[in-house]
């Protein structure tokens, strides 16, 4: 059996979900429920769209996105794990880790009495990221949509040695256009601000972008609201199990650098990203169970 046919076989749900051969030849899980509809590529357990029925989209993917394996899609909620930014030690290991460009595998899926649908994906360690990342553990990304979505990413240490991590969804939300928006949650926190050294600084107000932004925020639980004026909506991040909070935007050069983000792509996304870096290490002892629970929801204004 295909592994498409297989999926299907054993996780499709009339009404809910499908699994489809998406851009790239990947497998993507497709979510239409009467709520939301929402796309998953296996590679990475990497949401590529959201979108509650009726409204704009709320998760941002590149038109210039490259779908190939073992490449991170630019886009989306990429899962950085079992580091966030560039490794501490070890210049050669990919920048966020590695689970956000290997196969993970689909190990339950739900049609939830509420009318959304729920779909868990467990990582599947190859011999790299075991070499990369030597500890017993199990990662499981549980990923629920409806009128809001849900991600739970659920690192299970099922070793004998505590061990250590950082992390973070890493998502691309869609804006009507960055002179329009604003940032609120953030304000009296401190953070490292990558594009000045990593120098700590304080937010002293709501984050506006007019160039590169790329901060850290750190000890932060509050929700972030992204305040869009043009597409008269706020998103709404809420989470749990989360000590930082990431703001990006590559702006103009970074963006001709980069080359998979559109020409003027810089100004219809904006990272708003949930989770541990930094000084925000998680230690996970043996047996037990770390979550980092992020929801995104749309209030009309
Ligand atoms: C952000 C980092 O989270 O991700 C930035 O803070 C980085 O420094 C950005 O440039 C994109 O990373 P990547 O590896 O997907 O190009």
């Amino acid at each position: 059996m295909s592994n498409l046919k297989s999926l299907n076989h054993h996780f499709a749900i009339p009404g809910h979900l499908t699994f489809i051969e998406g851009p790239g030849g990947m497998a993507v899980a497709r979510i239409q429920n009467g709520l939301a509809s929402s796309d998953i590529a296996l590679q990475g357990a990497h949401i590529l769209t959201f979108q509650p029925k009726g409204e704009e989209p709320v998760i941002w993917l590149s038109p210039q996105a490259k779908f190939a394996p073992g490449k991170s899609v630019r886009g989306g909620v990429p899962v950085c794990w079992p580091w966030f930014g560039n490794h501490a030690t070890e210049a050669g290991f990919p920048a966020h880790g590695f689970a956000r460009t290997i196969e993970w595998r689909v190990i339950d899926s739900k049609a939830l009495p509420s009318g959304a649908t729920r779909i868990t994906f467990e990582l599947q360690k190859n011999a790299a990221a075991r070499a990369q990342w030597p500890h017993m553990c199990h990662l499981r990304n549980i990923i629920t949509v409806g009128r809001e979505l849900t991600i739970e990413l659920v690192t299970q240490n099922t070793g004998t040695s505590p061990f250590e991590i950082t992390e973070a969804l890493h998502t691309y939300f869609v804006i009507g256009d960055i002179d329009a928006v604003q940032i609120t949650g953030l304000e009296g926190c401190e953070y490292l601000d990558k594009v000045d050294d990593f120098k700590r600084k304080t937010e002293p107000s709501a984050v506006t972008i007019t160039s590169e932004v790329d901060r850290v925020y750190l000890n932060t639980t509050a929700d972030c609201v992204i305040h869009d004026q043009k597409l008269n909506r706020r998103i709404r991040v809420t989470k749990t199990g989360s000590h930082s909070a990431v703001v990006w935007n590559p702006w103009i050069e970074k963006t001709k650098q980069m080359g998979d983000l559109g020409e003027n792509g810089y100004r219809g996304m904006v990272c708003v990203e949930s989770g541990n870096a930094a000084d925000n290490v998680v230690a996970v002892a043996p047996g037990e169970t770390h979550t980092l629970r992020a929801v995104y929801s749309v209030e009309k204004l």
